[in-house]
């Protein structure tokens, strides 16, 4: 047994899943220093191991249970070895059931209760139980103040809100994450500020739907009024948010991101698909010609935003003729950047019960269709830029060439370019040389 003196502790945290899990990783790693844990190099090296995983889709759950196998032998020859489990799968009845079974996990902790993490590593670490499981099926009251241990330097995600109401008929977030609940104003201003102190320079506001932020607060409130209190803060220079609801996007919105200048010109609306009958089976609340609408209005009222989205292919009962509508609504729209997925049945929700699933092969078939095609419009909007200069907050060497610099523009396309590696953490402009599909290649403007 471990003592609470013994100060060489350390932990190793793996994320899976999306940024609301990259935010909270860096919750589980406050806390965890907070009770004296201390990073370690590699998982080999760790005491305490946490998942913090993601359940969105089957493939994401395989790459967890395919982790889970390779930590088992590590934990074969190093018995004391902890190991815990959170995030989106840790909320699932079936995978607690199946990680029971297999013996590797000492600490079960769901999505609602990350804030008791450090009681029940306690309780693992005093042995008397194993597993330890401890997973609220519903959120509490959200709870303010928790250590964090930010890791994006001069960007950093701020959660505005919790859940997801929506129930889109293939989607797991409504019951891992539970009910929609937003943060305070003032709490989350107070947060921005802190971050600004320590030397931040752009922030993400973090929603599953930003724009039905503030139902429910005391007084009630709405996105664009967050916007404009955050973009009053001194000392920071972007904001950004995701992810935007398209059917919640009110023209009042556009105007507060066209009037607020730290807020970037980049809007992420996942239209998902193209065909009015899937997007009903979806339970999406609109149709392709409110968005085709919606993106038009988007490009009048905020001059040179990107339009980003998430597409699936495959959804049950998904015809070829739907899929061509999906295929029309990315030529006609032309998006700047699409997240593009196969549809992949979550048991609990209500396509899963569909009885028209569409065959994997089909759904291959139709995602390398759908990618082959939306790349070269990618690549021909960033074309655009060539020759040009943009603003760039320079985030830091390159990870795929560390002798370049790195960096977004405020449409949120990454730049590597060269320049002095004290440039790092700066607003700089950069010339744009040569355009990739998911790059811009270019070199510092200098003075
Ligand atoms: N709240 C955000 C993100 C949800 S998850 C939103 O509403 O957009 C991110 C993306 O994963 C979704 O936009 C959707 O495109 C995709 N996704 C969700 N469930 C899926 C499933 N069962 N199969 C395939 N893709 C899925
Ligand atoms: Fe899932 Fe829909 Fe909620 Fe997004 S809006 S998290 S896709 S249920
Ligand atoms: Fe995010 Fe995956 Fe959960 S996308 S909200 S970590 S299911």
């Amino acid at each position: 047994m471990r003592t609470k003196e013994d100060i060489r502790k350390k932990y190793s945290i793996l994320t899976y899943g999306c940024q609301m899990n990259e935010r909270d990783t860096e919750t589980i790693a406050g806390l965890l220093e907070k009770s004296g844990y201390v990073e370690a190099a590699s998982p080999e090296e760790a005491n305490l191991i946490i998942f913090n995983t993601c359940s969105v889709r089957t493939s994401a759950e395989n790459k967890v249970y395919g982790k889970l196998g390779e930590i088992k032998r590590l934990k074969k020859a190093r018995p004391d070895l902890l190991v815990g489990f959170g995030g989106c799968m840790a909320q699932m009845e079936e995978v607690r059931k199946k990680l029971g079974e297999g013996g590797v996990v000492d600490i079960i902790f769901g999505t609602h209760n990350l804030h008791e993490l450090p009681r029940l590593v306690e309780k693992a670490e005093a042995g008397v139980e194993r597993p330890v499981i401890d997973v609220w099926p519903e959120a509490g009251d959200i709870v303010e103040g928790l250590p964090a241990r930010r890791t994006g330097g001069v960007s950093a995600f701020v959660n505005i809100m919790f859940g997801c109401n929506n129930f889109c008929s293939y989607c797991i977030v409504p019951f891992t994450r539970g009910r929609e609940r937003s943060r305070k104003p003032s709490d989350i201003i107070d947060e921005v500020k802190d971050l600004v102190q320590q030397g931040v320079k752009e922030v993400t506001l973090l929603g599953q739907n930003v724009n039905s932020y503030g139902k429910g607060l005391e007084p009630e409130t709405d996105f664009a009024s967050l916007l404009e209190l955050v973009n009053e803060i001194p000392g920071l220079e972007r904001i950004r948010f995701t992810t935007s609801h398209p059917r919640d996007v009110s023209e009042r919105l556009l105007s507060t991101i066209a009037s607020c200048r730290k807020v970037c010109e980049h809007i992420h609306a996942p239209l998902q698909a193209g065909s009015n009958r899937i997007l009903k089976a979806m339970n999406r609340g609109y149709t392709r010609e409110y968005y085709l609408d919606l993106v038009h209005k988007m490009r009048e009222i905020v001059p040179g935003v990107a339009v980003t989205t998430d597409l699936i292919v495959g959804f049950p009962g998904e015809s070829d003729r739907d899929f061509e509508d999906t295929i029309d609504m990315v030529k006609r729209i032309r998006f700047d950047a699409a997240f593009t997925f196969m549809y992949s049945p979550r048991s609990g929700t209500k396509a899963a019960r569909l009885s028209d699933q569409v065959p994997l092969e089909v759904k291959k078939e139709r995602l390398l269709q759908l990618n082959e095609i939306q790349y070269n419009i990618a690549l021909e909007a960033n074309r655009r830029f060539e020759g040009k200069d943009v603003e760039v907050l320079v985030e830091g060497p390159s990870k795929t060439n560390p002798r370049k610099l790195t960096g977004r523009t405020r449409t949120n396309r990454i730049v590597v370019f060269e320049g002095k590696p004290d440039l790092a953490g700066r607003l700089v402009m950069v010339r744009v040389r040569e355009a990739k599909t998911f790059t811009l290649l270019g070199e510092a403007v200098e003075g």
